[in-house]
């Protein structure tokens, strides 16, 4: 019988990282590429002491409970809204997430649908393949300028900050933030970055682009009252998770519009979206990419299993969420 610890790999991830984890772990790989649901999630992770997870399986005190075994919960994602922290720290187990490594691919993804959504860009590539492209007109699919423009960030942590970077130095934008706490001094002054009060950067923002972790306080922190704020030249972009943005109500902002254009990489309820939303064509709609470029999503599964290896060989994590006992 094998002595190397017993450990869950939740989906199906890039093969040599599969043959990774394989080295250190006795490992039971996924059947298929479905989100595990929680009954079976608890089945299979029935005498092992790690679970190898992504931004999908729920970790609350009933599968905690009904696995007492596991020791490693180590997440290849940077949000973790899916793990009970305390309850885990409650359990003995210790959760890891993946932070840094996705930082410059996500503000890039940013970035890149805050100017599709103000450049109208896949609205113009529908016209394109629709055929409708009939003639050159002064104001065909024209849009708004990002650059000189004022750039209001909600959430200024790691990915706020460097989409912040993109728009100071690279396109020349004020930058307004709201965030819980202010950065320090030196973070700002680069930046020529100043905070101010939620309202206010929502009055003041061309550019909305929200960045924050979810947590229930943070639930539709953007609803119809927010959207009443912002000017109706403004875009908004959305790249934190589901539920920090109330989707009908931006729909119905959109529509009339109240708000120029959006671009939603994370939507209530996903993979469904508000069929409202799909009827709009001043929205750019992606499904939850932003960290998705091959060698990020790489160093973030490499990331998950250097915890797991440390976390099931008794040493610390690299990127521990909690504490606890291993
Ligand atoms: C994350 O890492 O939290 C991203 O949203 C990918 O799911």
């Amino acid at each position: 019988m094998s002595s190397r610890p017993k450990v869950l790999l939740a989906r199906r991830i890039f093969p040599d990282i599969v043959a990774r984890l394989a080295e250190h772990f006795e490992l039971e790989e996924p059947l298929d590429d479905q989100p595990l649901p929680q009954p079976e999630l608890i089945r299979r992770l029935a005498g092992k002491a790690g679970l190898f997870a992504t931004g999908t399986e729920l970790i609350d005190q009933t599968l905690l409970a009904a696995c007492p075994e596991l020791r490693a919960v180590c997440l290849m994602t940077v949000g973790h809204n899916n793990v009970d922290l305390a309850a885990c720290s409650a359990h003995g187990v210790r959760v890891t997430n993946a932070p840094d490594v996705l930082t410059e691919t996500t503000a890039d993804f940013g970035f890149a649908l805050m100017l599709a959504a103000a450049r109208r860009i896949t609205e113009a590539e529908h016209y394109l393949r629709a055929g409708r492209w009939g003639q050159w007109t002064v104001d065909l699919l024209a849009g708004a300028d990002v650059h000189g423009t004022t750039l209001g960030v909600l959430g200024m942590g790691r990915i706020g900050q460097a989409i912040a970077r993109r728009g100071a130095l690279g396109f020349g934008m004020q930058v307004i933030y709201h965030n819980r706490s202010r950065l320090d001094a030196e973070l700002e002054a680069p930046l020529g970055a100043q905070w101010v009060a939620q309202d206010e950067l929502l009055r003041r923002a061309d550019h909305l682009i929200i960045v924050l972790p979810y947590t229930p306080a943070a639930h539709h922190l953007i609803g119809a009252r927010e959207l009443a704020l912002m000017k109706p030249s403004a875009t908004l972009t959305h790249l934190a998770r589901g539920g920090v943005v109330d989707d009908a109500a931006l729909a119905e902002a959109l529509a009339a519009g109240r708000l120029a254009a959006a671009g939603l990489d994370v939507f209530e309820g996903e993979p469904a979206v508000n069929p409202a939303l799909l009827a709009l064509s001043n929205v750019v709609l992606t499904p939850h990419i932003a960290s998705a470029s091959v060698p990020t999503r790489r160093a973030m599964c490499n990331l998950a299993v250097d915890n797991l290896i440390a976390l099931l060989s008794g040493a610390e994590p690299l990127t521990p969420l909690n504490l606890g006992k291993t």
